[in-house]
């Protein structure tokens, strides 16, 4: 059986203070222990963050990393000062990382590498655009983002990857995926996965459904037998509405 999972990615939202009023609240709360649950904070909240969820399975996540070890990067990050914090998630090829930071394949491939080679699980975001699904190029769109990590890796590392599929459209415009499409969306992963590869990778990689996720679509959305979580942005920021979230994919 396949773990559920709940992930929060804050983006560029809250600050120190935010941070720790928001982890300490969670810190108290419980779920059922078969949910994952993990929040990526920015950059400066991550130390202070592990420090808060200590002794809590609560799993703190990057949002980017550089794929070089170390140099003369301004304003980067690389996975080994991730690691000297202990943390070991990371989130690669996010939409707005594609298209607001101009990272386009090659640079995805080489994260999701340097990620993998030093031990670091990989939420790996892939979705299409409007356009994309109007003209009904989604399915290509999206298998074409999946050669990435279809190719090129170590058997044992495709274990470590987790999947997000986030369609642009549906990312903080408040018009999610309907259940169906992304059930539709997820099942396809999973047989392209099984044919590139087999059977029990496909049973076993989870795959999260991001976009507009709310607490009152999210109980309809996972119970799509393929959907195993979900990537929260905007309701992420709201304790309430993360933490309804989090019971939510507990009906499951
Ligand atoms: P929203 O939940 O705000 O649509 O964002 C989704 C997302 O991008 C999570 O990574």
């Amino acid at each position: 059986m396949r773990k559920k999972i709940i992930i929060g990615n804050w983006k560029m939202n809250n600050d120190k203070q935010e941070t720790e009023n928001f982890l300490l609240k969670l810190k108290n709360k419980t779920w059922n222990k078969e949910i994952e649950v993990k929040v990526s904070p920015s950059f400066v909240s991550l130390e202070n963050a592990q420090k808060i969820l200590r002794n809590s399975p609560v799993e703190v996540v990057a949002q980017n990393m550089h794929y070089e070890k170390n140099g003369a990067f301004t304003g980067e990050i690389s996975c080994k000062m991730l690691k000297s914090i202990n943390v070991n998630s990371v989130i690669i090829g996010h939409s707005e990382r594609r298209t607001l930071f101009y990272e386009n394949e090659d640079i995805i491939k080489r994260k999701i590498k340097t990620a993998l080679n030093n031990e670091m699980k990989v939420i790996f975001c892939f979705g299409e655009s409007l356009e994309d699904r109007n003209k009904k190029k989604h399915i290509k769109t999206i298998t074409k983002q999946l050669d990435v990590i279809m190719s090129d890796l170590k058997t044992n590392q495709r274990n470590q990857i987790i999947l997000a599929y986030e369609p642009i459209w549906a990312i903080g415009t408040g018009l999610n995926a309907t259940p169906e499409q992304a059930q539709q969306i997820h099942k396809h992963v999973r047989e392209e996965i099984a044919t590139a590869f087999n059977k029990n990778l496909a049973n076993s990689v989870q795959i999260l459904y991001g976009g507009s996720l709310k607490p009152n679509n999210s109980e309809e959305i996972f119970s799509k037998p393929d959907i195993d979580g979900g990537l929260i942005g905007g309701a992420s920021l709201s304790f309430d509405d993360f933490y309804s979230i989090i019971r939510s994919i507990d009906k499951k």
